[in-house]
């Protein structure tokens, strides 16, 4: 399939690439460079022996995106391209709405103009809030989502939802990802945090690998294993592979699913930072400080329903996703 991957150079969307690229795809992306670099295209290419095709675009600018749906016959569409801070979609919530609203509906009207009609859409588990009961089902549906990231995620699902039940022809899966981290085997590609990391893999490598003193552990009163938050931590290359299950699923079906993307079981801040001490080869220092304000205690997937449809089991353990980031991190700090 000729497929446009959106936010392609980003995080998710290179792992994906490769898998596409690795099943016999053929990728074309689109990305503005907001929070990844040119450079992405050598290192895919470096992995698979194919460099995919790129725009320099924005999906705010539709007819900057308009052009490439012009000059490409595209049979489906895996859209990663937004942006992801929670912290900052507080601070600036107009933005993430014009960029994660706005920018996608001009996608979803050009799929629509140009009868490109297979969707993969990046949501997230943080469109179940703290409504329910772990392991969290799709069935469950939206909770109340507790920032504007989040609500960009969920008015993203619920525009999709309504645009394939105009369109029976169409086909999305919303993929609700829970804690991708990790990085390809290469060392190659991974995630390349912007200023102080928020989430846990990305602050510990960096500590790790010397950029910081020391982990602050958001609570230890949880009711949990040691009383740490409890999350569902998947490699990225798993969930990477997921998609290609993902789009090959909805070039083949019709309408709208929701799957969860996770391995089904947690780990505690404390068991990922010893699974990082392993991988390091080192102590990594830690203090416990007060929760997290908005923080669950415990969130993790039921995969169910993503082996039935998709056929798909996450394989990689948390060893191997704290080994492969800790590659990555050090490879990046030598290129610095
Ligand atoms: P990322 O920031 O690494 O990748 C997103 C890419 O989109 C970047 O390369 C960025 O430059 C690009 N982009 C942003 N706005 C754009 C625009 N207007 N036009 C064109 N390109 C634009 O993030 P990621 O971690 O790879 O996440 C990919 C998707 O998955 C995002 O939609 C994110 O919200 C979602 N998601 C991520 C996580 C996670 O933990 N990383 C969890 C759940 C959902
Ligand atoms: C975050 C996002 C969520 C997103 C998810 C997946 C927030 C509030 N939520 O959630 O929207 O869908 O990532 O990417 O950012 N922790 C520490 N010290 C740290 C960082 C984290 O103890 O420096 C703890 C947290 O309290 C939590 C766990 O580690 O218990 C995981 O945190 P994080 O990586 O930020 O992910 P989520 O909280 O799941």
């Amino acid at each position: 399939m000729k497929i446009l991957v959106t936010g392609g150079t980003g995080y998710i969307g290179s792992h994906t690439c490769v898998e596409l690229i690795q099943a016999g795809h053929e990728v074309v992306i689109v990305d503005n460079l907001y929070n990844s670099s040119i450079d992405v295209l050598d290192k895919i290419e470096a992995i698979c022996g194919v460099r995919p095709s790129f725009y320099e675009v924005d999906i705010l600018d539709k007819e900057g995106l308009e052009k490439v749906f012009e000059e490409n016959d595209f049979e489906a569409v895996i859209h990663f391209a937004g942006y992801k801070a929670v912290g900052e979609s507080v601070a600036i919530p107009l933005t993430y709405y014009e960029n994660n609203i706005a920018g996608s509906i001009n996608l979803y009207q050009l799929m629509k103009k140009y009868e490109v009609r297979n969707l993969v859409f990046s949501s997230s588990a943080t469109v179940y809030g703290d409504d329910f009961e772990v392991p969290f089902k799709e069935e469950y549906g939206l909770g109340t989502t507790t920032n504007p990231y989040g609500t960009t995620k969920k008015m993203n699902e619920m525009i999709i939802t309504d645009m394939n039940l105009a369109d029976k022809n169409n086909s999305a899966v919303l993929l609700r990802y829970f804690n991708p981290i990790g990085a390809h085997h290469s060392g190659l590609i991974g995630e390349i945090p912007n200023g102080i990391p928020n989430n846990l893999v990305p602050y510990i490598a960096q500590v790790a690998s010397g950029q910081r003193d020391y982990l602050r552990v958001w609570g230890n009163d949880y009711d949990t294993v040691d009383g740490t938050g409890v999350r569902d931590y998947i490699h990225v290359v798993d969930l990477a592979k997921a998609h290609v299950k993902a789009i090959e699923y909805a070039a083949s079906h019709k309408g709208t699913e929701v799957i969860n993307i996770g391995t089904g079981r947690g780990y505690s801040v404390l068991e990922v930072l010893h699974a990082y001490e392993k991988a390091c080869g080192q102590e990594i220092p830690y203090q416990i400080m007060d929760r997290r304000p908005g923080d669950i205690a415990v969130c993790y997937a039921d995969t169910k329903k993503a082996e039935e449809l998709l056929n798909f089991k996450a394989v990689y353990d948390i060893d191997r996703m704290c080994e492969d980031s800790y590659r990555f991190t050090c490879n990046l700090q030598k290129d610095r």
